[in-house]
């Protein structure tokens, strides 16, 4: 048996379509709270804001230890793709992170499984990391799909030889983004165990040091049982990483 493998959590912040050049400003009082609290936050900090503000943020977060990354890339260096960004682009503005395969970009967009994997390389390309989202719907989970849901998206969104540098997976349940509805720790324990399970099969060493994050309603209020969680290193945060003060409510659960 070897020892188990201590993973240092990540807390991300996903703005999605939110935040025009005044929201800088909210990076700045996070970063300074961040700054503040550096030395008994044990966790990483990202801040997923829309692309144009990257380069905003990632002056805002100068000095602290919030790292900026981009929501969604292209999986092409660049070409004939009107609207779309590539990661050598998210990259050049300033980003190190990149969300890949959000339910809503698999949702709006269409995209599979397999363009998702296409985005992830593309993110290796690039010198980022990338952050994987997997997840099932309500009516899946309703029919009891849920682990087969999650073990197909994982088994095409990932591509081979990925590292737990890399490469991070998020469990985001569709039904639970933005409803301010949870799974209960009992179930997001068993997700966590199956996806833990799936990435040791496949990637051995690197897929038990890999994290997982868990999005979905996550806030302050709940933060602390659900980051308590077993295979839980993390979380992906949605609206409540708008503000300052709530995104820093759940960073303080790492504290
Ligand atoms: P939410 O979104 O925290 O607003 O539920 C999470 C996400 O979509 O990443």
């Amino acid at each position: 048996m070897t020892a188990k493998v201590k993973i240092k959590a990540l807390v991300a912040g996903n703005w999605k379509m939110n935040g025009l050049k005044a929201s800088s400003k909210e990076v700045k009082t996070l970063a300074k709270l961040i700054a503040k609290a550096s030395k008994k936050a044990k966790c990483d900090v990202l801040v997923c804001p829309p692309a144009t503000l990257i380069p905003a943020l990632k002056d805002a977060a100068k000095g602290s230890k919030i790292a900026i990354g981009g929501q969604d890339c292209h999986a092409n260096v660049s070409g004939a793709h009107t609207g779309d960004i590539s990661a050598e682009m998210l990259k050049d503005a300033g980003a190190t992170y990149v969300i890949v395969g959000h339910s809503e970009r698999r949702a709006d967009h269409g995209e599979t499984s397999e363009a998702v994997c296409a985005k992830a390389l593309a993110a290796h390309r690039a010198g980022l990391i990338a952050i994987v989202c997997v997840g099932e719907t309500e009516t899946q989970r309703d029919a009891g799909e849920t682990l087969s849901v999650i073990a197909a998206q994982l088994a095409a969104s990932l591509p081979k030889g990925i590292t737990a540098k890399n490469t991070i997976v998020a469990y985001e349940p569709v039904w639970a983004i933005g409803t301010g509805r949870t799974p209960t720790a009992d179930d997001v324990a068993k997700v966590h165990a199956a996806i833990r399970a799936a990435l040791k099969k496949r990637f051995k060493a690197e897929g038990e040091a890999m994290r997982l994050l868990y999005g979905g309603s996550v806030k302050a209020s709940n933060a602390v049982e659900l980051m308590g969680v077993a295979n839980v290193n993390g979380a992906l945060v949605g609206g409540a990483s708008l503000k300052a003060a709530d995104f820093d409510g759940i960073i303080a659960a790492y504290r």
